[in-house]
């Protein structure tokens, strides 16, 4: 597959002629949206888990020196908690070429658990997400702990440290109140800076 995906999601046609899209992120887009939106809610996707095996050619590291950052594996009956953004279709051109590096735009259901009308009710909605599935070329999969930790505190790229990501990542979900073992896990490991 192509290194650069921006031309297939943009051939997406499932949300044409909608005022508003859901869009879930997990990643990047949790803590840094970067992009107006009209709306912002946490949410959960079922069947997926979060895990630092996509490369980052573009972002946080290099062709050379790839980052590591997010994407998700399937999984039966798990839970992926993030954020929810309704955005105008606009919003998804820069966001393709955002996500170019190997994600895949994924139409999935949403599930918004902050309970705003008291109900108790769940609500669901019909959205988007970005994907970088395994046959993709920047993929790099799984590694032990130790050393996606290495990687991750060795990578530098144009928007910044790879640290960064996770470090922010981790902020973002304990403010979610977001258990993720992953993710917690990779922080923990991270050697200081500059070792
Ligand atoms: C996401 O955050 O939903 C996608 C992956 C990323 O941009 O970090």
């Amino acid at each position: 597959m192509t290194l650069d995906t921006t031309a297939i999601n943009q051939g997406m046609t499932h949300f044409d002629g909608q005022e508003a899209i859901w869009l879930f992120g997990y990643g990047s887009l949790i803590w840094k949206a970067g992009f107006p939106y009209l709306e912002r809610r946490p949410a959960y996707i079922h069947g997926w888990v979060r895990r630092f095996w996509q490369g980052s050619h573009d972002h946080r590291g290099t062709p050379e020196a790839p980052g590591r950052v997010a994407t998700l594996i399937r999984q039966a009956g798990a839970i992926c908690h993030g954020m929810a953004y309704r955005i105008t279709p606009e919003t998804l051109g820069p966001l393709d070429v955002r996500e170019k590096n190997g994600y895949l735009r994924l139409v999935t259901d949403l599930h918004f658990y902050d309970d705003r009308d008291g109900t108790g009710d769940e609500e669901q909605a019909e959205g988007l997400v970005y994907i970088a599935t395994e046959d993709n070329a920047a993929f790099l999969g799984d590694a032990s702990y130790h050393h996606i930790a290495q990687q991750i505190a060795h990578a530098h790229g144009p928007s910044g440290p790879n640290r960064d990501y996770l470090l922010n990542l981790a902020i973002a979900l304990r403010e979610l109140d977001v258990e993720d073992p992953h993710v917690f896990e990779l922080e923990r490991l991270l050697p200081p800076q500059g070792r």
